[in-house]
């Protein structure tokens, strides 16, 4: 089966390329690289195979998404490309609404166009806000509170829509907050500027890149005051896209699936246990709550067991060891 991995040169693309080859896939990758490097599919391909197909371009010309399904043989689909940035989304809400939704259209329409029926497509728990109780379920209410986040949901809806009267069939995984990297430190998180992510945040501290991590509240209702997140290992997350589509194969429908481990932790749990992993403290002072957060967030991942027949494996103190791993061998990134 040949897979297209839209944002396949991406964090969770990388690492998703590279599960769905060892799971035996052929793997195609579209990208436009504006948020990602050329040097993350030099990596993929020295994980999988000089082979691997990549074609870049823009999901918003439909030239060449046309060209490029009557070109590849593809199978199924696993669509990451999008925007991602929850601040910048409020400053430019226009670019993110045609980017996320117009390549989302024009994705769809050429695999009808191709008779391609199965998708897996790249949610977020940002469409819970913050659940009324935790772990939160697929069942919760979901909305928006950024431009960014009405993407997901808006595309959620243009999905399920398109897969009632088609035979499209599509899973909607809704991911929790990934972190870690491939063990072999050789694809991992590489964000533009200074991160706005806990995780890259510190590892830039850990390496020298950045002097301290502020920690945004230590005033919530949580354990030690600060706030909550479901932290996932990005291999583990990558798997769950495999299991995805292995079940979409007998599936109907358009399910919403968490992708999360359904541990909760601090953001000084995720401080402690990176010092672990760096071997020495992470510099840190404590201010102010950062507009916008969310208290308390983690998963409810029995769906995912039951449906999928998928859980993760790798806990805080292993993403930390990855994550640490990447930054150590590639200190300024892919740039390194
Ligand atoms: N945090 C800090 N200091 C930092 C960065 C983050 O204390 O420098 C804290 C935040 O306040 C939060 C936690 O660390 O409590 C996690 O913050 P992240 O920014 O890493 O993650 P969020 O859960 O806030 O946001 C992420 C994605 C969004 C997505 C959202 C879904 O970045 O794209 O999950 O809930 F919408």
């Amino acid at each position: 089966m040949a897979v297209l991995v839209t944002g396949g040169a991406g964090y969770i693309g990388s690492h998703t390329a590279v599960a769905l080859h060892d799971a035996g896939y052929k793997v195609v990758i579209v990208d436009n690289f504006v948020n990602s490097s050329p040097k993350a599919i030099e990596a993929v391909r020295a994980l999988t195979s000089p082979g691997l197909a990549f074609v870049e371009a823009d999901l918003l010309d439909s030239g060449a998404v046309r060209q490029l399904f009557a070109q590849h043989q593809i199978d199924e689909v696993i669509h990451f490309a999008a925007h991602k940035a929850v601040g910048e989304s409020a400053d430019q809400p226009l670019r993110y609404y045609r980017n996320n939704l117009g390549s989302t259209l024009g994705l769809v329409e050429a695999m009808a166009e191709h008779g391609v029926t199965k998708l897996v497509f790249s949610s977020s728990c940002t469409v819970y806000g913050q659940p009324a109780t935790v772990p939160v379920t697929e069942a919760a209410p979901t909305g928006a509170e950024s431009p960014y986040g009405w993407t997901k949901y808006m595309s959620e809806q243009i999905l399920r829509d398109a897969a009632a009267v088609s035979d499209l069939d599509v899973v909607l995984l809704r991911y929790f907050n990934p972190v870690g990297a491939h063990e072999s430190g050789t694809i991992g998180e590489d964000p533009n500027g200074i991160p706005n992510n806990l995780v890259p945040y510190v590892m830039q501290v850990a390496i020298g890149r950045l002097e301290k991590l502020r920690v945004f509240g230590d005033d919530y209702d949580t354990p030690d005051g600060t706030a909550i997140r479901d932290y996932i290992h990005v291999v583990d997350l990558a798997e769950g896209h495999v299991a995805a589509l292995a079940a979409l194969a007998s599936m109907d429908g358009c399910p919403a699936v968490n992708l999360g481990t359904g541990v909760g932790s601090t953001v000084l749990d995720v401080v402690n246990a990176a010092a672990d992993a760096v071997g020495s403290p992470i510099p840190h002072e404590i201010v102010e709550r950062r507009l916008g957060d969310i208290e308390k967030i983690y998963a409810d991942a029995a769906l995912a067991r039951d449906l999928l027949g998928w859980e993760t494996r790798r806990d805080l103190t292993e993403m930390m060891r990855d994550h640490w791993n990447w930054q150590r061998k590639n200190p300024q990134g892919f740039a390194t």
